[in-house]
C-alpha cells in the first residue's frame, strides 16, 4: 500500500485545475470539483485559471468549494523580493489557499526568509521548487540542485516539487531529506511519466493536470489509475 494511501482513503493526486482556453473556467473548475473533491489529497491553482476569472470573487468561489480538501496550492512560482512575495501569499490567503508554491532559487536572505516567517505565522505551508519536470530543468536548475535543497530546508518549506520526469532526482532529494519534507511531483500524463512513477521513487502527492482534467470523465479516470497507486 502506497503511503498516504492508506490512511484518508483518498489518492496521493493534487488535481492541477489548467482550464483550456474558451471554457467558461468557473464551471469548469466546479464540475472538477464536484466529481473529484472527497477521493483526491488537492487542487492546485496557477495562472492560467486566474487570467481566464472576470472578478476576484470567482477565484474566492472556486477556493472555496475546496473545503474538506487538505491541499488548496497557489502555484504561481514565486521568485521576488520577500516582501513582495509575503504581500502576494498574503492576498492569496485571503482567497483560502493554504499552500504556496515559490522557487528556490531566489535564495534565502531578503526572500524566503521573509516568506518562511510570515506562511509560518498564518498556518499554512511552503513549498519550493528544487528541480523541474520538463528536460530544460537540466540546463540550469539541476545543476544546483543541492543548493536549492539547502535553501528549502533552511526556509523550514512543508514541501518541495521534484519532477515524475526524472524520477532518480526523486530517489536522491528523499534519501537525503527522510521524512523532514514532503515532496510534490508534477510530469505525470501529459509530460511523459506514468501514473504511480513519483510516489513510487519517494515521493508523497503526485499533481497531475490534463490527464485527468482533459478526460471525459475526471472521476472515472482518478478511479481507473487508482490501481496503480496500491
Ligand atoms: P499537466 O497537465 O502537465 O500539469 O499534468 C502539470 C501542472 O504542474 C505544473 N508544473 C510544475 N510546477 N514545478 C512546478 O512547481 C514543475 O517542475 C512543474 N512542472 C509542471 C504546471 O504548471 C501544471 O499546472
Amino acid at each position: 500500500m502506497v503511503k498516504g494511501f492508506a490512511g484518508s482513503g483518498r489518492l496521493p493526486i493534487i488535481v492541477a485545475l489548467d482550464p483550456p482556453i474558451g471554457v467558461d473556467p468557473v464551471k469548469w473548475c466546479f464540475r472538477i470539483i464536484d466529481d473529484t473533491l472527497d477521493i483526491v489529497s488537492g487542487y492546485k491553482i496557477g495562472l492560467p485559471l486566474i487570467l481566464d476569472l472576470d472578478r476576484k470573487r470567482d477565484l474566492e468561489k472556486i477556493v472555496g468549494k475546496m473545503k474538506g480538501v487538505w491541499l488548496r496550492i497557489a502555484d504561481l512560482k514565486l521568485a521576488d523580493i520577500g516582501d513582495i512575495m509575503v504581500s502576494i501569499i498574503r492576498r492569496l490567503h485571503g482567497f483560502g489557499f493554504n499552500a504556496f508554491i515559490v522557487h528556490g532559487f531566489i535564495g534565502y536572505n531578503g526572500a524566503l526568509d521573509r516568506v518562511s516567517d510570515y506562511v509560518d505565522s498564518i498556518d499554512a505551508k511552503l513549498i519550493t521548487v528544487v528541480s523541474m519536470s520538463h528536460s530544460g530543468s537540466s540546463e540550469i536548475i539541476d545543476h544546483v540542485l543541492d543548493r536549492l535543497l539547502e535553501v528549502a530546508l533552511r526556509a523550514g518549506s512543508w514541501g518541495i516539487v521534484a519532477p515524475a520526469t526524472r524520477p532518480e532526482i526523486i530517489r536522491g532529494i528523499r534519501s537525503r531529506v527522510g521524512d523532514r519534507v514532503k515532496i510534490l511531483s508534477p510530469g505525470i500524463g501529459v509530460q511523459g511519466a506514468r501514473p504511480s512513477t513519483a510516489i513510487k521513487a519517494g515521493a508523497d502527492y503526485e499533481i497531475i493536470g490534463r490527464l485527468v482534467t482533459r478526460s471525459e470523465d475526471p472521476r472515472k479516470t482518478l478511479l481507473e489509475i487508482r490501481d496503480l497507486y496500491r
